[in-house]
């Protein structure tokens, strides 16, 4: 398993594996941006056969750190690929010089909230309503990064 920063050879297979998770706003197009984004990084967990396992997304926004969406292939989780992709996020968000990352999640998604909890999130407040399909809270997470 190797971990390489996405560029637009992987659109359509980082589109298709996202799909399995995300929501439509994850389209192609905004992967597209994201790649294409200087202050945002695509990252990528691949297979020997080059195929995509895990995707993470983060992106510098005025200085602040956000962590759009992170998922790892289902049969491969509890692995520490999720932690891996997640320490990748932070490595780029601090070599732009940002040491805080915020993210949201859904309240009841337990593997994440326990995920971002071993790398140090601390939830910091509740939104309430803030997700649609199914309608559900999220806790707004922090990272400060030394
Ligand atoms: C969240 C997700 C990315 C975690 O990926 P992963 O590769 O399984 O995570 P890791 O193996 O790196 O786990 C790291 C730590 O997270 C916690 N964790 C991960 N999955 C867990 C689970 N099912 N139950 C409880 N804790 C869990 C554990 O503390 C684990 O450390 P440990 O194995 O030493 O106990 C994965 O479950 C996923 O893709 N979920 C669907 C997409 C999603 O919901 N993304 C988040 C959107 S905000």
């Amino acid at each position: 398993m190797e971990i390489i920063k996405a560029d637009l050879s992987k659109l359509d297979e980082l589109s298709e594996f996202s799909a399995q998770f995300f929501d439509e706003i994850w389209s192609t197009s905004s992967f597209e941006s994201e790649i294409k984004k200087t202050n945002s990084a695509v990252f990528c967990a691949v297979n020997d056969n080059d195929e995509i396992c895990g995707v993470a997304c983060i992106e510098n926004q005025y200085g602040d750190g956000y962590l759009h969406n992170i998922a790892v292939n289902t049969a491969l989780r509890k692995q520490g690929i999720g932690k891996i992709l997640t320490d990748k996020c932070a490595d780029f968000i601090k070599s732009n010089g940002v040491n805080k990352i915020f993210l949201e999640v859904r309240v009841s998604n337990l593997p994440a909230i326990k995920l971002y909890e071993k790398i140090g999130f601390k939830t910091v407040a509740t939104r309430k309503g803030f997700y649609s399909n199914p309608t559900e809270d999220a806790y707004s997470m922090i990272l400060e990064l030394d």
